[in-house]
């Protein structure tokens, strides 16, 4: 059970008040794990000493990752000490490439113990490339299927268009109210229910970018074992949690590195179990992915395996950095990260519930799990005044970025995710919407009725500290006991 530490909202904001000690200290007693990944201190002085030296609070790791100053070093050295050229041909520069890159392919394998055998690694430029790959090619067919939970990325929202194209039943499995969570027997029940002969391929989050939920990795085998492929959507679950393909074994796996290490960005992959590669069909080919190609005769041989999947030059420079990155991740270990992240994202969401006005109104609205079980690092809420209004989330933008502070606000592209947070139906968006989808973001909020666009969200990554979760915990306190309104604020320009 975790203990909270109630803030008197009289206390003072000095960031060495007597509460803030008091809470630290008693931070310290909850979670005794957290002294084992001082390292990571250690490393936030050195490599990402930048942080400090700037006064930058970080907290969007779900956005993007941070890169320690040796990686760049690192791979600058590489770059600076050799002569490459494009890959895939026999001249020595080309040659030279290749060796790097195919290096990284078989590493990537290596970091998430992923055999040779069974997986296979596509680079693309981003996790949306990856999940792009996947639906254009999936043998979607109207016997078959498209099952994908309301949490998602756009990126995985997206893919049902494939399917609709193609004339495949589409069907959301729906969130549970409070934690935001699949129901086991709803997922089990819509798993069991499909039938018919072609392809059906269901697609969740390893861990929701909007609530941080982490959902079961167990129902991997549980939909395959009823003919379904597996979509696992890593990209917000492996920058804080070891994902072992040894143990899961998803058909599909799409991750942005950028998101994991920082640097570089442009580069993510497609893992893909060579048994279902073979199943998708590419609706074209480009320079790279054929082994031949006529003109005159009409016809192509696509390439074998993963060379069939990456259109034209691949970003090959920065290949060799996507191993030092991950190489950087593995000396510092993946149970570190986790462990650190878990502690400061249970003492930030004990303060933050514990927060309350002097009417007794809580401060926040949390948007899903209460504790650290079964969630991420990342925390999507509202700030409340003492009437229990939200406060407009771009007034939070505004201050946070005066306080140096980055976080985001508004939907984080899931708007599945949303719409359950919010209590939108189908039927109010029936209602409301019929023949008029085309509003502005605002308009949008008026004919829903609600009171701002979608939510706060802060995330915590491999080198937050506890500065930065207390620093955060200020920021909150501010809020206490005010009616903050600003009337000068920009129209909406997206959720
Ligand atoms: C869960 C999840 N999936 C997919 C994506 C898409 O990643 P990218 O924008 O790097 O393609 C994101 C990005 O935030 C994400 O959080």
């Amino acid at each position: 059970m975790i203990q909270t530490h109630p803030v008197r909202s009289s206390s003072p904001l000095s960031f060495d008040s007597p509460w803030m000690v008091e809470a630290e200290t008693a931070f310290k007693e909850d979670y005794p794990a957290f002294d084992t990944t001082t390292l990571l201190d250690e490393l936030r002085a050195t490599e990402y000493a930048r942080l400090d030296t700037q006064g930058q609070i970080y907290l969007d790791y779900t956005g993007g990752g941070l890169y320690a100053s040796s990686q760049l070093r690192e791979h600058m050295r590489l770059l600076d000490s050799h002569v490459f050229g494009n890959p895939h041909s026999s001249n020595p520069t080309s040659q030279a490439m290749t060796g790097l890159d195919e290096q990284a392919r078989a590493f990537v394998l290596t970091f998430f113990n992923a055999s040779p055998d069974e997986y296979t690694v596509i680079f693309t430029p981003n996790a949306s490339g990856a999940l792009r790959l996947v639906g254009e090619a999936y043998p979607f067919a109207p016997n078959g299927h498209y099952l994908l939970s309301f949490d998602n990325h756009n990126s995985v929202n997206g893919i049902r268009e494939f399917a609709r194209a193609k004339g495949a039943p589409i069907a959301y499995v729906p969130l549970e109210a409070t934690e935001l969570r699949m129901d086991e027997t709803v997922l089990f029940s819509l798993l069991e229910q499909v039938r018919g002969n072609d392809h059906r391929l269901f697609a969740y989050p390893a861990q929701s970018n909007f609530t941080g939920v982490q959902h079961s990795l167990a129902w991997i085998k549980e939909a395959q074992d009823r003919g379904w492929d597996v979509l696992l959507d890593a990209a917000s679950f492996v920058p804080g949690n070891r994902l072992d393909l040894s143990r899961w074994h998803p058909d599909f796996v799409p991750i942005s590195f950028y998101k994991m290490f920082g640097y570089p960005t442009g580069v993510g992959c497609l893992l893909v179990r060579k048994a279902v590669l073979a199943k998708l069909q590419r609706p074209w080919f480009a320079g790279g992915t054929v082994k031949t190609a006529t003109v005159q005769g009409d016809w192509h041989v696509m390439a074998d395996g993963a060379a069939a999947f990456e259109d034209g030059t691949i970003n090959y420079l920065h290949l060799p950095a996507v191993e030092i990155g991950l190489k950087h991740l593995l000396t510092i270990g993946m149970e570190t990260i986790h462990t650190r992240i878990v502690c400061l994202t249970g003492w930030l969401l004990d303060n933050l519930q514990s927060m309350k006005h002097r009417n007794g109104m809580p401060l926040i609205q949390l948007y899903g799990p209460r504790t650290t079980a079964l969630r991420g690092g990342t925390i999507a809420f509202n700030f409340l005044m003492p009437d229990g209004r939200i406060v407009d989330e771009r007034l939070i933008d505004r201050r946070a970025a005066r306080a140096r502070l980055s976080l985001r606000t508004g939907c984080f592209c899931n708007p599945g995710a949303g719409e359950a947070a919010f209590g939108i139906t189908k039927q109010l968006l029936r209602e409301r919407f019929e023949d008029k989808q085309n509003l502005s973001t605002d308009e949008y909020l008026i004919a829903l009725g609600l009171q701002s666009a979608g939510a706060i969200r802060i995330s915590l990554g491999l080198v937050t500290n506890v500065a930065d979760v207390s620093r955060f915990l200020q920021f909150a306190q501010s809020f206490l006991d005010t009616f903050p309104i600003e009337h000068d604020l920009s129209p909406r320009v997206h959720c």
